[in-house]
């Protein structure tokens, strides 16, 4: 019988003992054992809740019991999960997590731990809810070079944007209704200003790159500035308006960004609606690989976390050698060094002279009267800025063909 610990009782924990509880004779045939969770660990009651008899605020009731193998880590934030998982991985017990703050904040720490005291340290729910992304990277493609990887990373965001545009509804009531079915974070900021979809690329690109990458460092929009006018434009170009993540790799350097971009209908990524997430890799040998699902959500989270438990369960003398190392500061380029092509939309009606004389002959896009846009050549964000300073700028977007 394997004994397992959840911290943390919220959405992600409660899916997680209803996965090992409702498919537990599967379970049991697949590891050759019974998998019981013996504590959940929460600072609050659950009375009338079917599991509330497992509950204990005491942390170190987990930390010191010889017979919890495997914990689950699905607070959610840095503290106390940061000392927490610590202190588990030193005591010889595996983690499991999705939190994909502490794993981009500590993650090569963390993982040196656990090589160090040879248990495992997994996190394949951080990133992409319940799609299998991280060992599929790690294990399926490792004969690869990468050479980039970008997706639709945060479920909130993609299903507020499908609702507001699809369906009309109002940018409050589809954040309230990605809220009441479990998919934003506590603080939504983190999703609608895109800093969970910010460290879940520095997960990924962390992973293909071996080093580490400080999301402090990538240049982060989120979607409270997309109004109506932007998916008009993209409309007219045979387009929708997403949350991106992207990295490009190089050997000694990452491009990385995360922002709302204008994608052409035939790119892979643009027919991802509501919650799900996509993942899309290119690889030297593999060429373009996509991975698609439910990228947040109770039983889908669960499913991933699960998934780390068994492993851990089934491999209890190895261990994944998951690790990255840590990487100068200059790895990540600066927002300046990124180049692409964007629509710049400008007050008022379209100058050809004036833009003819910053940018040369371009293509211009108009949907209203009161303004115009034009569609820039790919170029760095530094050159872009220094030239949309003489223009009555609204906003640039960029844009992914
Ligand atoms: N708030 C996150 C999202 C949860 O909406 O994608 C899954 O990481």
């Amino acid at each position: 019988m394997a004994k397992v610990a959840v911290m943390g009782y919220g959405v992600v924990g409660s899916g997680v003992v209803e996965a090992l509880d409702m498919n537990k004779v599967s379970i049991r045939n697949r590891v050759k054992e019974p998998v019981e969770v013996k504590y959940i660990l929460d600072i609050r009651e659950f009375k009338d809740d079917p599991f509330g008899h497992l509950i204990t605020k005491d942390f170190d009731k987990i930390a010191n019991d010889p017979e919890i193998s495997v914990v689950a880590e699905v607070m959610g934030g840095l503290n106390p999960a940061y000392d927490f998982t610590k202190k588990l991985l030193m005591a010889g017990k595996s983690v499991v997590t999705s939190n994909k703050e502490l794993v981009a904040t500590y993650g090569a720490e963390l993982l040196k731990i656990a090589r160090e005291n040879k248990v495992n340290y997994l996190f394949e729910a951080s990133v992409g809810g319940g799609i299998p992304v991280i060992r599929p990277i790690y294990a399926c493609l490792a004969a690869n070079e990468i050479n980039s990887v970008m997706g639709i990373l945060n479920g909130t965001t993609n299903y507020i944007l499908t609702k507001m545009y699809k369906d009309g509804v109002s940018f409050e009531s589809a954040l309230k209704e990605a809220q009441e079915l479990g998919y934003a974070e506590r603080n939504p900021a983190a999703d609608v200003e895109g800093h969970d979809a910010c460290r879940k690329i520095a997960i990924l690109t962390s992973l293909v790159c071996g080093k580490n990458v400080d999301y402090n460092k990538i240049n982060t929009v989120g979607i409270t500035d997309i109004d109506e006018l932007d998916v008009v434009y993209a409309e007219k170009m045979d387009s929708v308006i997403k949350l991106i993540g992207a990295s490009e790799v190089f050997a000694d350097k990452v491009y990385s960004s995360v922002e709302p971009c204008i994608l052409n209908n035939s790119h892979p990524l643009a027919g991802i609606e509501d919650v799900f997430n996509g993942v899309l890799i290119n690889g030297n040998a593999v060429d373009d690989v996509m991975f698609y699902g439910r990228g947040a959500g109770k039983l889908p989270t669960a499913s991933a976390v699960v998934a780390d438990i068994i492993d851990c369960v089934r491999n209890k003398d190895g261990f994944e050698k998951y690790s990255w190392e840590p990487s100068d500061s200059e790895f990540v380029a600066p927002y300046e060094e990124n180049k692409a092509s964007y629509l710049v939309r400008i007050q008022g009606e379209a100058n050809s002279v004036q833009i003819e004389k910053i940018f040369g002959d371009l293509e211009t896009v108009t949907v209203a009267d009161s303004e115009f846009a034009v569609i820039t050549p790919y170029i760095s964000n530094k050159e872009l800025d220094s030239v949309l300073k003489e223009l009555p700028v609204i906003k640039k977007i960029k844009i992914i063909k």
